[in-house]
């Protein structure tokens, strides 16, 4: 299945239990200087979640471009990126956990076609701040999951982005060793201090990279051998001279998020996301001397084939 046509699963399935499809927002958060790039599906919808804005649509879907590089270092493994797409469904008050897990299940079994046997979930284990999330259990029980782990605030408690915001616990799917899906169901909205208060009404955001996915369900070896990004891979091994396959993803992943981040109308600088950036555009090109490359119009070269 290529990447495309789970993006086009994804939009039917979702657009047939009711939601909105709506564009990826812009990688330069839109009034929101509590963070510097935008990292999750969700942030396009924040002031949705706490009310302050009245949600235009109950039910919304997006599949959004997203950056994200406290991972940078792993770039080059199985999964890490610090580009990748987010496919997201999302409740403002409307359903909540049954749904969500319920449809998430489905999803992954039925139109992605993964076998039950592969999949197990993992949910909150509880701690002094937030009770244990009892009813993700329940549910998943009820729909014959039997694999069901738990863990702790690090793992399966999501968000907020930036200072404040929704959050709250979460309930994950791996496939394997991975973890594909991650569904949270926002019931706080944590203050700049740290205090969670309880969200006036109840959300969804759910988020599943769609690379992971790919890679996951096509039983390939890594995120760099699914469809689209091999093909950045092979543009930059024709470019070198060496072959070193960690080197050429990071390359390829480095210059891939360079390159939304420019058309999103970010530009490099010594400062906040323009810095960000920069950095992006020097590893990219150390490696790229690590491995002998030889054209000078490397980074054009190469993104030329990610904007085709
Ligand atoms: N906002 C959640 C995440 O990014 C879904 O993992």
């Amino acid at each position: 299945m290529t990447v495309n046509e789970i993006r086009q699963k994804f939009i039917k399935y979702f657009e047939g239990k009711g939601h909105v499809v709506m564009p990826s927002s812009s990688l330069i958060p839109k009034d929101d200087p509590s963070v510097l790039i935008t990292t999750a599906g969700m942030q396009q919808f924040k002031k949705w979640f706490s009310n302050e804005i009245k949600p235009k649509y109950p039910k919304t879907l997006t599949i959004q471009k997203c950056v994200r590089t406290n991972d940078i270092e792993e770039v080059g493994d199985k999964t890490h990126l610090t580009f990748f797409e987010m496919l997201g469904n999302f409740s403002f008050g409307d359903y909540f956990k049954e749904e969500s897990i319920k449809w998430g299940l489905e999803f992954v079994e039925k139109e992605l076609g993964v076998d039950r046997s592969r999949i197990w979930v993992s949910i909150f284990a509880g701690d002094d701040k937030t009770p244990r999330d009892d009813d993700s259990e329940k549910i998943w029980q009820s729909l014959g999951i039997t694999d069901i782990r738990e863990f702790g605030r690090e793992d399966n408690f999501w968000g907020p982005t930036g200072t404040e915001g929704a959050c709250g616990p979460t309930t994950e799917i791996y496939v394997d060793d991975i973890e594909i899906w991650n569904l949270v169901f926002n019931e706080y909205y944590m203050q700049p201090d740290g205090i969670l208060l309880p969200l006036e009404s109840k959300g969804v955001d759910t988020g599943a990279g769609l690379e992971r996915v790919a890679a996951k369900i096509n039983d390939l070896k890594n995120v760099f051998e699914t469809d689209e990004l091999f093909q950045i891979v092979k543009t930059v091994q024709k470019l070198s001279e060496k072959t070193d396959t960690k080197a050429e993803k990071i390359i390829t992943d480095h210059l891939r998020a360079a390159t939304f981040m420019l058309a999103d109308g970010i530009r490099p600088s010594n400062l906040d996301r323009g810095y960000v950036l920069r950095r992006l555009v020097r590893r990219a090109v150390r490696y790229g001397k690590l491995i002998d490359i030889k054209e000078q119009n490397m980074c054009s070269k190469v993104a030329e084939k990610i904007i085709e």
